[in-house]
């Protein structure tokens, strides 16, 4: 079987994220055969329909790398119960000009981080919307709420709850499982 890219999207751009952190820890799970990576969205001009005349160079990049994947990993915090900004930029960036919407018919998952008790229940389902719509076949199980970040990583921005670990391990192992099923 060929290898597999997993193109990991992180809705934060922050120094010490903690999204940034799980995303790292699920990626260091995968096996031989399934490589992360990670996709910077942090350099994208808030999309606007006249740049599908005459795009900024960044938006060129991060659709070449999008369509350079086999599937998906969605990691994000959650912003006034909705999804950051920034993630929903990247979103419809590369679901842009019509008709070239380069998420469209691959596997994926979300995983929503908070410091907070309702883990970015919000975030994760608004995420999910937006995702099913662009046509990503989502993982529906096992869900990935991920609360009480912030006691959970380390001085040096890892995963350090031994419990979240063997968590993200089992969401790394179904997330390969779902791919397979595609590949
Ligand atoms: C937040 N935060 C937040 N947390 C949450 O659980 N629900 C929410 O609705 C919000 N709203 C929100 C809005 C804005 C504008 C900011 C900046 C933050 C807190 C958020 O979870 C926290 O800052 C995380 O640490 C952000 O994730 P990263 O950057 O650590 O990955």
């Amino acid at each position: 079987m060929k290898d597999i890219t997993l193109g990991v999207i992180v809705g934060s751009a922050r120094k010490g994220s903690y999204s940034q952190a799980v995303a790292n820890a699920i990626a260091g799970f995968l096996p031989a055969g399934v490589s992360a990576k990670m996709i910077t969205i942090s350099d994208l001009p808030v999309y606007n329909q006249d740049y599908d005349e005459n795009s900024p160079p960044s938006y060129a990049r991060f659709r070449g790398e999008v369509t350079g994947c086999d599937a998906f990993l969605f990691v994000t915090p959650e912003h006034n119960r909705s999804i950051p900004a920034l993630l929903k930029n990247a979103l419809d960036i590369a679901s842009r000009p019509y008709g070239g919407n380069v998420w469209s018919g691959k596997p994926g998952a979300i995983v929503s981080v908070s410091p907070g008790a309702i883990a970015g229940f919000g975030a994760n389902q608004i995420t999910r919307q937006t995702v099913s719509f662009l046509n990503v076949f989502l993982m529906q199980q096992p869900e990935a709420y991920i609360g009480g970040i912030a006691d959970s990583v380390d001085a040096d921005g890892r995963v350090s709850n031994e419990k979240l670990l063997g968590f993200l391990k089992v969401i790394a192992e179904n997330l390969v499982a779902w791919v397979k099923r595609f590949s």
